[in-house]
């Protein structure tokens, strides 16, 4: 009865959590969506630790897991509070590696218990009481687990700078063999007698963790957020193969359901970049741009000033606003939807065109403008603005800069060539907010900001957005 009504729970789970995901993919109903999917999670760990029996024995330990449940709740919600809007990608990285981590215990403590059972069974190798399928899931389990956690704190340190780009000659060629040592150390585990295979699982788990440093060590730059993408499917694979180990099928669902959603947005985020996989993975994006940036020659470019930009646009017909990075670092939404709200009184017809990789997250400014009750009928994909921009008076771009970077157009020696770009230049006429003339996230000069039709607005976008909206309102 125990058993039934904890399947009961976990099929609820799981309802729970595709809901989830569904809800996630629209601004409107994500955070509910969020506290659906949290729901049945606190639901399926309920069901786990009081129906759950061991053969016949309920959990012990009850103490021990509820601390555990206490601190790790505890770290989390604070840790979740503090995080800034632009060091989330930091934070999944983090957080998708302790996902990593947990995932391989569960891995090295099951691999434990068959190794205490044969020893016991005084066998003298694995695959004499292993079925060679149980065994495979064990150790893919601490594989794709401990890649997962070494390649995210990576990621992790890259995105917050305390980890620099390493690319060397023969890069690849090693990851490649570090890949087959392991597979190798894997397989010789299972072969060997038992005192050995004890050492050699190890070993296995040792060198992929030195794999998951190699992997995502040459990895830079633009390139960041699809690979942190691909680390968490990698934790969901890794937690599918402990919901095997243990029957439990919340976990196995919600580790497939990270593993494929993970890997979609992997696959959307390369096609929004116009980029394969494997370009991702062995293209070292980092090193390539800043050599490109070096040899870029230099133009000279116009700055506007707060009144002319508030003149030029306030009597306009449509305006476009790009936003990009900089608005989420200067949290500069709100400020963005009064200015929106304003010249739209002023009979001034105003929409935001969203490029899918603008900002450090997938849907970046789509939250970051929702926050801010952007209406989302004013959001414009990126394949309908670029159609809207050349009978546009007035493109403002809010700290966008390499989703607005012609180069991925006109110049095949761009590290970005090829990625999709909104077409500002095609608008009468383009203001663009930023501080400096800094290169963006991808470290490359960009080419508009000398257009003739491109004037600089330089400030801090919320400050220089106030401003705006003081001006318009004079006029
Ligand atoms: P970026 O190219 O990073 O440019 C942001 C600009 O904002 C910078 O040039 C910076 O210039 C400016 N800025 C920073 N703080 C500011 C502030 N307080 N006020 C005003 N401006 C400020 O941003 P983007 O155009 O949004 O491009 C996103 C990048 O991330 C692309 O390279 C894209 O490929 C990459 N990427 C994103 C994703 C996802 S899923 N979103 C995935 C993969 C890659 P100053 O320092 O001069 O102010």
């Amino acid at each position: 009865m125990g058993i039934d009504l904890l399947t009961v729970f976990y099929i609820a789970a799981s309802v729970t959590f595709i809901l989830g995901l569904k809800m996630l993919s629209n601004p409107a109903t994500a955070r509910r969506g969020n506290l659906i999917a949290a729901g049945g999670m606190t639901l399926a760990i309920i069901g786990t630790i009081f129906l759950y029996k061991n053969e016949g024995s309920p959990l012990h330990n009850l103490g021990w897991i509820f601390l555990g449940i206490f601190i790790g709740g505890l770290i989390g919600t604070m840790t979740a509070r503090k995080v800034k809007m632009t060091a989330m990608p930091e934070m999944v990285s983090l957080f998708n590696g302790m996902g990593g981590a947990c995932a391989a215990l569960i891995s090295l403590l099951e691999f434990e218990h068959l190794f205490e059972a044969n020893r016991s069974e005084g066998l003298s190798s694995f695959s004499g009481l292993v079925q060679p399928g149980f065994y495979l899931t064990i150790v893919t389990g601490v594989i794709i687990g401990t890649v997962s956690f070494a390649g995210s704190i990576i990621a992790w340190g890259k995105l917050s700078g305390n980890v620099k780009d390493i690319v060397f000659r023969g890069q690849h060629l090693t990851n490649i063999l570090f890949l087959a040592l392991v597979l190798a150390a894997a397989i010789y585990t299972y072969q060997t007698d038992l005192d050995e295979a004890h050492i050699y699982f190890f070993i296995t788990a040792g060198l992929a963790f030195f794999y998951g440093i190699l992997f995502v060590l040459p990895i830079g730059g633009a390139d960041m957020p699809v690979v942190i993408s691909l680390l968490n499917s990698f934790t969901g694979v890794a937690a599918a193969c402990g919901g095997f180990l243990y029957n439990n099928k919340a976990m196995l669902t919600g580790g497939i359901l990270v593993g494929s959603a993970g890997t979609l947005l992997t696959i959307m985020m390369c096609k929004a970049m116009n980029r394969s996989l494997l370009n991702v993975l062995i293209g070292s994006f980092g090193a390539s741009a800043s050599s490109s940036a070096e040899n870029m020659e230099q133009g000279s470019y116009k700055s506007i000033s707060l009144s002319d930009a508030a003149m030029v646009m306030a009597y306009s017909q449509k305006v476009l606003i790009v936003p990009g990075y900089g608005l989420a670092v200067a949290q500069a939404q709100y400020a963005c939807h009064e200015l929106e709200k304003l010249l739209t009184e002023k009979g001034v017809d105003v929409k935001y065109a969203i490029h899918p990789v603008a900002g450090r997250m997938p849907g970046h400014m789509n939250v970051l403008l929702a926050e801010a009750d952007v209406s989302y009928d004013l959001l414009l994909e990126m394949e309908q603005a670029n159609e809207e921009f050349p009978a546009t008076d007035v493109v403002l771009v809010l700290g966008a800069n390499d989703v607005v970077n012609p180069a991925a157009k006109k110049d095949p020696s761009s590290p970005i060539y090829g990625m999709p770009i909104l077409d500002v230049e095609l608008a009468k006429t383009c203001i663009v907010n930023k501080r400096s003339m800094k290169p963006g996230y991808a470290g490359i000069e960009n080419a508009l900001f000398f257009q003739p039709r491109t004037s600089m607005l330089f400030g801090d976008a919320k400050k220089v957005l106030q401003n705006l909206i003081g001006e318009i309102r004079v006029l």
